[in-house]
């Protein structure tokens, strides 16, 4: 004989969110069991739900005396779940002091739909658990409150960044991820097979969203960026999520505006609409105050200098270097006008005289970039101008240069790094629990 139930036509009439104030009432909820509590003639399951969980007591009847004792039939079946097995429940609600949230189901029926085979290796109530252990079986970790309490918050990120870009008059895009050439200079490709040639996964959509601005003015796109980073750091995935802006007829300094915007409406969003995730995180998020302060590269290289600290002009900062200037460098900040020659190839070079610094910003939080952006080249001979200054081929750019013949408009956007975005709203240190799946130089599974 099978544990095991099939579903039936049961369907779930309430979930954990919604008992309060239906005492006496007969519900039917379904989720999985979080964890027991066998006090000999007691079992005490937490059934938990995607919405959260409640307490499902199964009492053994000793000499019928109690009416509402379970069954024995029912009370030996209970004996058999395991943690994270799927159940169904039929019960009735009962207030009760001392249960978790003050109610408890006294059950008259249950399903097992599915029974946990084996223990996983940790609860979903422990924290502190070796990052590749809960990796190795991510679905199982993701139970985990804390966690789920971390990606509902991203998901209402998404959406009031979605939101609020769609009430600004951007229109949602989607570009290839399968692309012939690069777009960000620095980073490294990951080769693929197309057909009979060679390709790349997209590093970042560039090309394409500067392109759109021609029809559309206005896009954006939040999409997976791949990049072959071989580095082991808590702050780099081979794959991410970009929140990419574009925008005709504005350069840098509007696009920074744009972006302020952005950030704090999104934190005001999920500090209204996630208020019980927070307290699972225990983070009280703050509103940030705009406008974030602005530092030119130069000024900061300058400071650094003044303290003594080893760096050069072109030189990037390290951790090291931003951490020397904690005092100044905190929350939300912009690094503007980096040297042409950091900056991708794309990016306009500021019109000072100088031709050595360029239009552009990086967003930092402390000292994890968030963000960059720049205004953009709309001239076809300055981009093959830069193409050839940064060593790349024009040839290999033909079929982008060839769209700058027919009245490319000034532009300027950013990339904004949706798990960093959340890493510093949420507090997770390591950016592979901010993403479902994270890839990594030595993670391709699950
Ligand atoms: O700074 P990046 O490389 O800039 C661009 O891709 C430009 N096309 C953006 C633009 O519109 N000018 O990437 C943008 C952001 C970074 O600031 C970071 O937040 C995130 O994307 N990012 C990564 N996040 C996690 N892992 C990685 N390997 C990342 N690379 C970039
Ligand atoms: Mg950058």
């Amino acid at each position: 004989m099978s544990l095991e139930d099939d579903l039936g036509d049961w369907r779930r009439s309430h979930y954990s969110s919604e008992l309060h104030g239906m005492d006496g009432r007969e519900v039917t909820l379904m989720g999985y069991v979080a964890s027991i509590r066998d006090h000999g003639n007691i079992l005490f399951v937490m059934l938990a739900d995607k919405d959260g969980e409640v307490q499902i007591v199964f009492k053994r009847n000793v000499g019928g005396s109690e009416p509402e004792g379970t069954s024995q039939e029912l009370f030996s079946k209970a004996r058999m779940l395991k943690e994270h097995s799927s159940i169904a429940v039929k019960g009735i609600v009962r207030s009760m002091k001392n249960a978790p949230k003050g109610i408890e189901i006294v059950p008259k029926e249950m399903k097992i739909l599915s029974l946990a085979r084996s223990a996983p290796p940790f609860s979903v109530y422990s924290k502190n658990i070796p990052l590749d252990v809960r990796l190795d079986i991510r679905a199982v970790d993701l139970r985990r409150h804390y966690l789920r309490a971390a990606f509902r918050i991203r998901h209402n990120l998404l959406k009031a960044i979605r939101s609020f870009l769609d009430e600004r008059g951007f229109i949602e895009v989607s570009t290839p991820k399968m692309i012939s050439t690069a777009s960000e200079g620095g980073a490294a490709l990951f080769p693929i097979f197309y057909f009979d040639r060679e390709a790349f996964l997209a590093q970042s959509p560039q090309l394409y969203k500067e392109q759109l601005t021609l029809a559309f003015e206005k896009v954006y796109e939040i999409a997976p960026i791949f990049r072959a980073e071989p580095s082991r750091t808590n702050r780099h995935l081979a794959e991410a999520i970009s929140i990419d802006v574009e925008h005709a007829f504005v350069n840098y300094e509007d696009i920074m505006g744009i972006l302020e915007e952005v950030i704090l409406h999104a934190i005001g969003y999920v500090k209204d609409k996630c208020k019980e995730e927070f307290s699972i995180l225990g983070i009280d998020p703050v509103k940030p105050e705009v406008p974030f302060p602005r530092y030119r590269y130069s000024q900061l290289i300058d400071t650094l200098k003044g303290k003594g600290v080893r760096i050069e002009w072109g030189d990037d900062f390290g951790t090291e270097h931003l951490k020397a200037l904690t005092n100044m460098l905190r929350g939300y900040y912009f690094i503007v006008d980096w040297p042409a020659s950091m900056r991708p190839f794309y990016t306009k070079v500021k019109d000072d005289g100088s031709n050595a610094l360029s239009e552009s910003f990086d967003l930092m939080h402390n000292d994890l970039e968030i963000s960059s952006g720049s205004t953009r080249i709309n001239r076809k001979d300055e981009l093959i101008a830069r193409l050839k200054m940064q060593g790349l081929k024009p040839e290999s750019f033909t079929h982008h240069l060839a769209v700058f013949d027919y009245g490319m408009p000034p532009h300027a956007g950013f990339g904004l790094g949706l798990e960093r975005f959340l890493m510093t709203i949420t507090g997770l240190e390591n950016i592979r629990d901010a993403t479902f799946y994270p890839r990594d130089i030595d993670r391709l599974v699950p």
